[in-house]
């Protein structure tokens, strides 16, 4: 078969003994792991508290993808939750910050944005997640349940959900070490982050999915970021479990 462009990456981001794929990188230049908005509306979650008893054997025995939701809104507080589980920070030391998810040499090349339809207490909108504050940046106001649809290759639970999570990231903080390697370690990043939210979402009651059949310069656009220093890589819905 003829070799494509995804054989050619894996074949080239090998680590091989005797070679070198990483180093060289300038501490000076040390990527910034948190992205802020300035001059937008800020909206301050919940302390994101344990909601839930359900434990992790029975979490990981329920996790499925949901892809019907009903049209309960979900709760602020259970947004909060959700958003730390998936990615928020877990614990901090004198000079870093650790988070709920894994990530190749504490980088942390993902961004969380939401398309908010139906949670109780919030707007519907565009928000992205400030991981070290904890709050959201409200990037737009309005519906934009139909834009992410479209986006989102026409899938129904789009329509569905509460929430829309969109899992981004800025390829630099990562090929700063790795280089072109960065990228396997990046979708590796989302991977987990995305489990983590399938969990947290599945204790809370909720329901959920993961999408990565999406048009990435239309999810892009709604978002705001270029598609080349910051790109979109996932979605995760999130919704009220139908009757
Ligand atoms: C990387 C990835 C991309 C996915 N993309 C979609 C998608 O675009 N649409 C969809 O309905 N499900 C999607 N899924 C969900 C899978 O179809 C689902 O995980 C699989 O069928 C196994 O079922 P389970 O999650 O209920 O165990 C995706 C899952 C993964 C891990």
């Amino acid at each position: 078969m003829l070799e494509g462009l995804g054989d050619r990456f894996q074949r080239e981001s090998k680590y091989v003994r005797g070679e070198t794929l990483v180093g060289g990188m300038s501490w000076e230049n040390l990527p910034e792991p948190y992205k802020f908005y300035n001059n937008v509306q800020i909206v301050t979650l919940p302390e994101p508290k344990k909601l839930s008893e359900m434990s992790l054997d029975e979490a990981l025995r329920k996790r499925e993808s949901i892809r019907e939701y009903s049209s309960e809104p979900i709760q602020l507080d259970q947004l909060s939750y959700i958003l730390w589980a998936a990615n928020g920070i877990r614990n901090r030391e004198a000079n870093q910050e650790f988070r709920t998810a894994p990530s190749a040499g504490a980088l942390y090349p993902i961004e969380t944005y939401l398309v908010v339809s139906n949670v109780s207490d919030l707007y519907p909108g565009i928000y992205h997640y400030s991981v070290r504050k904890h709050e959201l940046e409200t990037l737009k106001k309005g519906n934009f349940t139909k834009e992410i649809v479209r986006a989102g290759m026409g899938q129904e639970m789009l329509r569905m959900a509460a929430v829309t999570f969109i899992w981004t990231a800025i390829f630099e903080r990562s090929k700063w070490k790795y280089r072109q390697r960065a990228y396997r370690y990046i979708y590796l990043d989302a991977g987990h982050i995305a489990q983590n939210l399938a969990l947290a979402a599945t204790s809370l009651g909720l329901g959920s999915c993961q999408i990565g059949a999406l048009y990435d310069d239309e999810v892009n656009l709604i978002i705001g970021v270029d598609g080349i220093e910051e790109s979109v890589l996932y979605m995760s819905t999130v919704g009220q479990l139908a009757d």
